[in-house]
This record gives C-alpha cells, sequence and structure tokens, in this order.
C-alpha cells in the first residue's frame, strides 16, 4: 500500500525544511523528499559559504587596520585559501549534521531521491533504476533555483564560474571579472578585492544593486570605488575568449567595445526557478514562461491540496523568505489563517563591505506607490561606536509619510549601508512592519554608544527635533 504522509515537501532547502521541522512539531506526520542534500542552497552553496567567506575577508582587513590601533603585526598579513576553505566546510558540515539530527528528531522521514508530482499528491521518488510511491494529503513544492547563465559564457569551473563552483575556489585570482552588480555580484566583488585580486564588476543598468535606495547604492558603490573596484555600469557584456588559464572578456559601453584579460569571470545574473523539477504531469499546477510556479497569496497552486514555496515561487529569493512561506504553508494546513507575507516589507540584507540591510519601501518606490514622504539621513561618520571601530562609510535612511499635518508619520522604509548595518536592521524590521510612527520610535531609548543608536537618531530628526544630527 502506498503511505500517505499529512506533509510531503519536494525539495530540502530552507522553504521545505522549515515546513518540514513546523510541520511536525505541530504534530503533522511529515515527509521531504530530496535528490541532493538537505540544506539546499543556502547551506551548501549559498548563504552559509558566502557569508563564511566574506568573513575571511573581515578578519583580513581588522588584522590590516591593527596598526591604527596601536597593534604591531610585524608583516603583512596572508590568506591561506586552504583553511579558510576548510573552515566554511566545517561551518557547513555542522549545520548539516544539526539539521538532520532536527529533523530526525521530528520524526521527519527523508527520502534521498527525485520526487516526481502526478494526479492525487502522488509523489513517485526516483533513484537510480529504482522508484517508490509516496502519497501526501498535501504537499509542498519547494524546488529551488539554479544559477542564471548568459550566452557566450559556458560555465566551465575553470575560467568561467557562478556562485556554485565560485564559492569552492582554491586560489585567489589575480584579475576577475564580475558580470551583475546585485546581491551576489556585490558581495564577491567586495570579497575578491579584500583579497587582493584585481576585480571589475559589469552591470547591465545603470546602477549595482537595484532593487535598494539610490542613496544606499551610491554609498556602496563610492566605497567600492574608494576600495579600488572598476565599476562599469550601462554596459553589455559580449562574451570571451581564452584557454583554462585566462580569457578575454569583451563588452561595449554606448557603443564603445572594450576588451578586458582576466583570470576569471564569475557570472552573478539572477538565479532561475526550478519550476520544473517535480515533474507536475498530470497535475493543475502552473508554471509560469520564467519558470515560477503560480500561486496566489495563500501559496496554493491551481491543484488542489499543493502548495508551493521559496525560491521557486515569483516571491523574494531569500532563505528567511523561504523559511516564513514555508511556516506560512503549514498554518494554511492547519487552517490557522496566517497572515500573507507582504514582499515589499521583508528584510534583505547583503554583506559586502560596507553591509546592506532594509526593510520597506525606497524613496523612489514610496513616491511611486502615491505617498507624500518625508525623509532624514545620517551619516556614520558622526557616530561615536563608528569612529571607535574604525569604520564610518555609510548612512542610515528612514522614509516616513508625510500626514495631513505636514508632520513625519508612519515609517514606511528603513535604507541602511554601513558597518554591521545586517545585525542593525532588527528595530528597522519591527518598526516598519508593526507600523509604527516616527514619535513612537523616537520615544524609545537607543543604548550609547552604539552603532544602532544611528537609527534612533535619524527617526528623532523626523520629529523636528533631532539631538546630535
Ligand atoms: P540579482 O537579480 O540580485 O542581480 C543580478 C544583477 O545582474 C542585476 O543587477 C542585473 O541587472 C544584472 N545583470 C543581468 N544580466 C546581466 C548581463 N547580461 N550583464 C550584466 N549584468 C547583468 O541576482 P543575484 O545577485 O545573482 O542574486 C540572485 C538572488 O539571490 C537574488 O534574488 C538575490 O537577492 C538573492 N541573494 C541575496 C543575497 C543577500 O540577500 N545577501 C545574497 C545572494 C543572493
Amino acid at each position: 500500500m502506498t503511505k500517505n504522509y499529512d506533509l510531503v515537501v519536494i525539495g530540502g532547502g530552507p522553504a521545505g525544511y522549515a515546513a518540514a521541522l513546523y510541520g511536525s512539531a505541530a504534530g503533522l506526520e511529515v515527509a521531504i523528499v530530496e535528490e541532493n542534500k538537505i540544506g539546499g542552497t543556502c547551506l551548501h552553496v549559498g548563504c552559509i559559504p558566502a557569508k563564511e567567506l566574506l568573513e575571511t575577508a573581515s578578519v583580513l582587513r581588522s588584522v590590516r587596520q591593527a596598526k591604527d590601533f596601536g597593534i604591531e603585526t610585524s608583516k603583512e598579513p596572508v590568506v591561506d585559501l586552504a583553511i579558510s576553505q576548510n573552515r566554511k566546510q566545517t561551518v557547513i558540515d555542522e549545520l548539516f549534521a544539526g539539521l538532520n539530527s532536527l529533523l530526525a528528531g521530528r520524526e521527519v522521514t527523508i527520502y534521498s531521491g527525485t520526487g516526481l508530482l502526478s494526479a492525487n499528491r502522488k509523489i513517485e521518488i526516483q533513484k537510480n533504476d529504482e522508484t517508490e510511491m509516496i502519497q501526501g494529503t498535501n504537499v509542498l513544492l519547494a524546488t529551488g533555483s539554479t544559477p542564471r547563465t548568459i550566452q557566450g559564457f559556458e560555465i566551465d569551473g575553470k575560467t568561467v564560474m557562478t556562485s556554485d563552483e565560485f564559492l569552492s575556489i582554491e586560489q585567489i585570482p589575480d584579475r576577475v571579472a564580475v558580470i551583475g552588480g546585485g546581491a551576489i555580484g556585490c558581495e564577491f566583488a567586495s570579497l575578491l578585492n579584500d583579497l587582493g585580486s584585481s576585480v571589475t564588476l559589469l552591470e547591465s543598468l545603470n546602477e549595482i544593486l537595484p532593487g535598494c535606495d539610490k542613496d544606499v547604492s551610491t554609498a556602496v558603490r563610492r566605497s567600492f570605488v574608494k576600495k579600488g573596484i572598476d565599476i562599469q555600469t550601462g554596459v553589455q557584456v559580449e562574451g570571451h575568449e581564452g584557454d583554462a588559464k585566462k580569457t578575454t572578456v569583451s563588452w561595449s559601453d554606448e557603443g564603445e567595445g572594450n576588451q578586458l584579460e582576466v583570470d576569471l569571470v564569475v557570472v552573478a545574473v539572477g538565479r532561475k526557478p526550478n519550476g520544473h523539477a517535480a515533474g507536475l504531469h498530470d497535475t493543475e499546477v502552473v508554471v509560469d514562461e520564467k519558470g515560477f510556479i503560480e500561486v496566489d497569496e495563500r501559496l496554493r497552486t491551481k491543484e488542489k491540496g499543493v502548495w508551493a514555496a521559496g525560491d521557486v515561487i515569483n516571491t523574494p529569493q531569500l532563505a528567511h523568505v523561504g523559511f516564513a512561506e514555508g511556516i506560512f504553508v503549514v498554518k494554511e494546513i492547519l487552517e490557522e489563517s496566517p497572515i500573507a507575507i507582504d514582499p515589499s516589507t521583508v528584510p534583505w540584507c547583503i554583506y559586502c563591505d560596507p553591509e546592506v540591510a532594509f526593510a520597506g519601501l525606497t524613496e523612489e518606490s514610496a513616491k511611486a506607490a502615491g505617498y507624500q514622504v518625508t525623509i532624514s539621513k545620517h551619516r556614520y561618520s558622526g557616530n561615536g561606536r563608528a569612529m571607535i571601530i574604525g569604520e564610518t562609510e555609510g548612512l542610515v535612511k528612514v522614509i516616513a509619510e508625510t500626514d495631513e499635518s505636514g508632520k513625519a508619520g508612519r515609517i514606511l522604509g528603513v535604507h541602511m549601508a554601513g558597518p554591521w548595518v545586517t545585525e542593525q536592521l532588527g528595530q528597522a524590521y519591527l518598526a516598519v512592519n508593526l507600523e509604527t510612527t516616527v514619535d513612537e520610535i523616537a520615544n524609545l531609548i537607543q543604548a550609547h554608544p552604539t552603532l544602532s543608536e544611528l537609527f534612533g537618531e535619524t527617526v528623532m530628526s523626523l520629529t523636528g527635533r533631532p539631538l546630535h544630527g
């Protein structure tokens, strides 16, 4: 007889394993089908390895800065990438083991193989030449995404890589072209620059970090240029020619041809959803022309009892959004009427140097949505803690709705670039999502001296009575 589960999850990345953990904690009998490794892109070839390697860069910057604090280091610091890569793998391995034991502890059944959904929520699991059939009262499709590539840049893992290959490099390249100035491109450009590579960032739009507030992307761009990253925006990359050791990248800029010889090209032009990865034959599930599985605001597909979450649906491709969507689906199954996730207020964190973090509307998107806005910006250059740690670049920008009396009211968006802003975002996220006003936040006390008091200062300015700035 076909084994039936309350919930079968296809895909064991953040969206899938969050649904499995949360569902089993709520008493559901859950199975996950995973063809590769539980943990998905985020744990194995995404967030965790990228941030781990970026930490190597951060430590290196601190050591280089040591003499400013009166600490003599006898010679220039040298990176041993093998040790750094080993450390990265140890972190991944520990998290992987922890995740597996959590799932085992909650009695989630893990099927290793490719899960193919067909009618009546039946799932065929294929592994090598063997197949097994299970069934779900509910099914969650969480098949994720893979790096997008572009014509003219075949991934060979030697001179042309995506994030999948790049995160395991064994040598620091001398010269690199990074194609794409989004979150991944900026994190990799920053990392490579810190490690000593000469980096050229090629972005087809007129600004890096599209989607970020303009003041934030400008702050990052300025900082990158100061560090020596060559940023080329509004360009069209055309292709490359070379051998397994080096290659020459060609691009045009307003019709003018350019070429650059590099040891490595990193392609970071977005991720494409794996919409068709779970077969879906004889189902009503719809996959759009971009490869996203279509869902409604309750994350339901067109097939009854089948849901989708994570990178495979058209919401922000972020691990924590995947977690939230996985949890949301479980609450839906339990008929708890969860509040729909608003993609415009989710937290974003980008771990380049300087870091970027934001939640809510940008100045541009708030105006486009018809809001009258009042804005305040404060720079880290005036913040005591930032001076103490020697990292004074960047700013906090708060966008508030102007109320009928002309005063700044509800906080619509908070946008930050600067030191440790990814760890400072929490209170800004709450301010936006709890729909607080400027007056409510200005009444609260910020610890001093902290980096995060800059958020309080910026909000206080919006009351019309600034303190320090
Ligand atoms: P992205 O969509 O954020 O950025 C891709 C960039 O490449 C865009 O700026 C785009 O204009 C540019 N581009 C596209 N085609 C191009 C071409 N032919 N030539 C030059 N530039 C081109 O995608 P990215 O950075 O690859 O990240 C993928 C997903 O993963 C995103 O949704 C991102 O938000 C998420 N992610 C988030 C991170 C974070 O929050 N820390 C870190 C890594 C990824």
